[in-house]
């Protein structure tokens, strides 16, 4: 969660650093005015390298990143996708943007993709898979590669959560064809808005280099205004202030994950012996980011019940139970594209991710966390459990 609880002077000294050198805000050209100053470029070499990968590509938020991977893929109309069924509404949102089929599984107690599902759901018409790593918790990502390299599909990370995580001190992100990251406000780093992906493959970050920036392929024998294409696209570029942030805060990037797992581990250690409270699965080899802490407690009206006495101790939830409906697939009634492709109805596609996410609670984790707060969690969560 918390880019934004460590934005300070490094954050202020890299912004005045742009203005400092000419202002130029684009990220493009204008060689003339910006003394070499390149922030966006810089901060995609500095991920780039953070990921141990050849290519980072910037972009103005997770959302677009997403659209800019499928689109990279040549993913579109006639395609199906599949991602999983606890998610922000954006990875279905980029799916019905490129104008292909989104389908969702099943999740397991991982919190993510459930491999067997995904499995059952795969068609002829199946082009791409793509992961979430919900919360900061990585997927299944051994038996979902395995999987996607069986059936021939396209991989891609929604690491818009795992930013700084690992499973088998791989990086994830970096896992699938295309990794693709939100800068967002809420995110473990922040540049207001803003995103990121990383790739696999040369040609897939040119083609996609080329379609967030209107085609351009940025030749370096013409000038801008002369520029080579090879297909339309679209603007998803990131700007010069946002790359600024985004350098300092890369560099905040392994202070803040250890910080929020300690402290996600004092918040659990503080309940784990409370009776009914079942931890996440968490995969063998996972280094998660500790977003949030999250377990399950027998039904929803207790999963409720934990909430509400945590904001009377002056804590909070984060997600679960409160945002469930922006966060389940099974409530997206508003979206025709997903209803079709589930039968024209929703209410029951999801069983299973249903029963646990209905009995889900998520704590946010911070990095200034209150000495007292895994206490008071402990306090108000028991006397929950023991009534
Ligand atoms: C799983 C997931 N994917 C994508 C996004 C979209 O990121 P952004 O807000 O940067 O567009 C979010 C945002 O919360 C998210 O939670």
């Amino acid at each position: 969660m918390p880019g934004y609880e460590v934005i300070g002077s490094e954050e202020l000294a890299e912004v005045q650093d742009v203005f400092g050198h000419g202002g130029v805000l684009f990220r493009h050209g204008f060689d003339a005015l910006r003394n070499n100053c390149y922030k966006v470029r810089e901060f995609e070499q500095a991920f780039a390298q953070t990921m141990g990968v050849n290519h980072a590509l910037a972009v103005n938020s997770g959302t677009a990143a997403l659209r800019v991977a499928l689109a990279a893929l040549g993913i579109g109309p006639g395609d199906e996708v599949i991602t999983q069924s606890f998610t922000f509404v954006a990875t279905v949102e980029s799916v019905i943007e490129a104008r292909a089929t989104p389908v969702c599984a099943d999740i397991d107690t991982t919190l993510n993709l459930d491999p067997a599902d995904l499995e059952r759901r795969i068609t002829p018409r199946t082009k791409a898979v793509i992961v979430v790593h919900m919360l900061g918790t990585p997927a299944h990502l051994l038996e979902i590669i395995e999987i996607c390299r069986r059936h021939n599909l396209y991989l891609i990370e929604d690491t818009a959560w795992g930013c700084g995580g690992r499973l088998n001190d791989k990086p994830l992100g970096t896992w699938g064809d295309i990794g693709t990251f939100s800068f967002d406000f809420a995110k473990t780093m922040t540049t207001g808005e803003g995103g990121m992906l990383v790739f696999r493959d040369e040609e897939v970050y040119h083609r996609a280099s080329a379609w967030h920036d209107h085609g351009h392929e940025n030749n370096p024998a013409v000038p801008r205004w002369e520029d080579t294409r090879a297909s339309s696209g679209f603007n998803y570029r990131m700007m010069e202030l946002q790359g600024a942030v985004g350098l300092a805060q890369l560099r905040k990037l392994p202070a803040v994950v250890a910080t929020q797992r300690e402290n996600k581990a004092a918040l659990w250690q503080a309940i784990a012996d409370l009776p009914g409270v079942e931890p996440r699965t968490v995969p063998e080899g996972s280094y998660e980011t500790a977003d949030a802490m999250i377990f399950l407690v027998k039904d929803n009206t207790t999963a409720r019940l934990c909430r509400e006495a945590l904001l009377q101790a002056g804590l909070a939830t984060k997600i679960l139970p409160e945002a469930f409906t922006w966060h389940f697939a099974g409530t997206w009634h508003h979206m025709p594209e997903l209803v079709s492709s589930h039968g024209g109805d929703l209410s029951s596609a999801f069983a299973t991710s249903h029963a646990i996410l209905s009995r889900a609670v998520s704590l946010p984790v911070v990095v200034r966390m209150a000495a007292a707060d895994p206490a008071k969690a402990r306090s108000a969560i028991g006397e929950v459990l023991s009534a």
